[in-house]
């Protein structure tokens, strides 16, 4: 039950530590990602990613977020944009899996980083259209969602509104809400 109880304690932060993360853990939630199940075995995503060792690029990312996102997520050392192909590349067909299969290989990212003490944070609160015009995206890909990576900072480095959000409880949905054994 280690996988289960890693899963469960897993929590969204928003106070990241400025801590450089290794270039070899960075390499190891890609890697997770890479392993993941898709449609076809399209392998639908693609992702740009940016450390602050990498100003230039990480500014286009930044730039994208809304300013409910940006207030926080200055302090994160790692910004990841992912993105998904719209089409299977062997038939060029619609590839209508492709976010579901993109969100598959974050969710291997996420227990990648909890097993090594990082934490992640996902965004759908950017604006699209600039976040695919700053890195010139292809045609073929679209903008799906940002991440912001680190270590778990201290609460203080937020503004106070946003530090009663991180201590607030996390809530789930019962599974008799979500799970059925009959026909609706
Ligand atoms: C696709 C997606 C988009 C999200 N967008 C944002 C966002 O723009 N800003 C934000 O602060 N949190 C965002 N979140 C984080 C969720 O609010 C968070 O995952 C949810 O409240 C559950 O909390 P937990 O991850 O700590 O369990 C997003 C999460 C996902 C998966």
């Amino acid at each position: 039950m280690e996988l289960l109880k890693s899963i469960q304690e897993r929590y969204s932060p928003r106070a990241f530590d400025s801590r450089e993360i290794e270039q070899a853990k960075i390499d190891a939630l890609f890697e997770a990602a890479r392993w993941a199940p898709s449609s076809y075995n399209g392998q639908a995503w693609r992702f740009i990613y940016a450390t602050k060792e990498n100003p230039e690029l990480w500014n286009k990312l930044f730039d994208a977020l809304v300013e409910f996102n940006q207030t926080w997520v200055k302090n994160a050392p790692l910004l990841i944009m992912t993105v998904a192909r719209k089409t299977y590349e062997h038939n060029k067909q619609a590839y209508a899996h492709n976010w579901h299969d993109v969100g598959l290989a974050v969710g291997n990212m996420m227990n990648q980083a909890t097993e090594m003490g990082l934490y992640m944070h996902q965004m759908g609160g950017f604006d699209f259209g600039k976040a695919a015009s700053n890195i010139n995206l292809p045609d073929e890909l679209e903008p799906v969602s940002m991440i912001a990576v680190g270590y778990k900072g201290d609460v203080s480095v937020l503004p106070e509104d946003f530090r009663k959000m991180e201590n607030q409880p996390r809530t789930r949905k019962a599974l008799d809400e979500i799970v059925f054994t009959k026909a609706f």
